[in-house]
């Protein structure tokens, strides 16, 4: 996929799955505090708490991979979201199957439509917000998956689903 569409996959703020490694743990947390930041290199902002232990599995190796699920994975987004991968191997616990990425030792999740391999480029936020930016750096998308139902978190357990998509004039294609 064209690095340079990127930002169309999380404008509408999907749901994700943000996956990481360092010193041979791997974790997978469900993340809605995602943002793009810029168009190419595509550039995403996203808050992981320090409570999370992907926080320091990311902070540590400096890469990750967003993973974008669709709505037939509601239940174990859900699941990976109220777990630690503290003590617990979450893609065994959840059945996802991990991927070898091509440019972060981080796991892509084969059942997602959507894997971004991201790199950490700035900290300064980090230690105050929990902010980190990540760059782009290779994008895979299953191209059979047409109009895929993202889920977008609406708080307190409601999820609204992508569906219906319009065509409006604009400026940029
Ligand atoms: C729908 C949903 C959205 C979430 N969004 C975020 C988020 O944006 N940032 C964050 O730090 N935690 C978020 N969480 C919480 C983490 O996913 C959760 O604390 C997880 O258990 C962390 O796993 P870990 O300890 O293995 O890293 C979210 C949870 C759910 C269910």
């Amino acid at each position: 996929m064209s690095l340079s569409k990127v930002y169309r996959l999380l404008e509408p703020g999907p749901v994700v799955l943000l996956s990481a490694t360092a010193g041979g743990r791997t974790s997978i947390m469900t993340m809605s505090w995602q943002t793009p930041m810029e168009f190419e290199p595509p550039l995403v902002g996203c808050v992981i708490s320090n409570r999370n232990y992907t926080y320091g599995l990311v902070k540590k190796s400096r890469e990750c991979v967003i993973n974008i699920p669709t709505v037939e994975l509601a239940t174990k987004v859900v699941r990976c979201g109220n777990t630690s991968g503290r003590a617990t191997d979450k893609f065994e616990k959840l059945g996802f199957t991990p991927v070898t990425a091509s440019l972060v030792a981080a796991p892509l999740i084969d059942e997602c439509f959507a894997n971004l391999e991201c790199k950490v480029v700035d900290t300064r936020m980090v230690s105050r917000y929990g902010f980190f930016v990540l760059e782009v750096v290779k994008a895979w998308i299953d191209p059979a998956r047409k109009d895929p139902r993202t889920l977008h978190h609406m708080g307190r357990g409601r999820f609204m689903v992508a569906g219906e998509t319009i065509r409006l004039p604009s400026k940029k294609a």
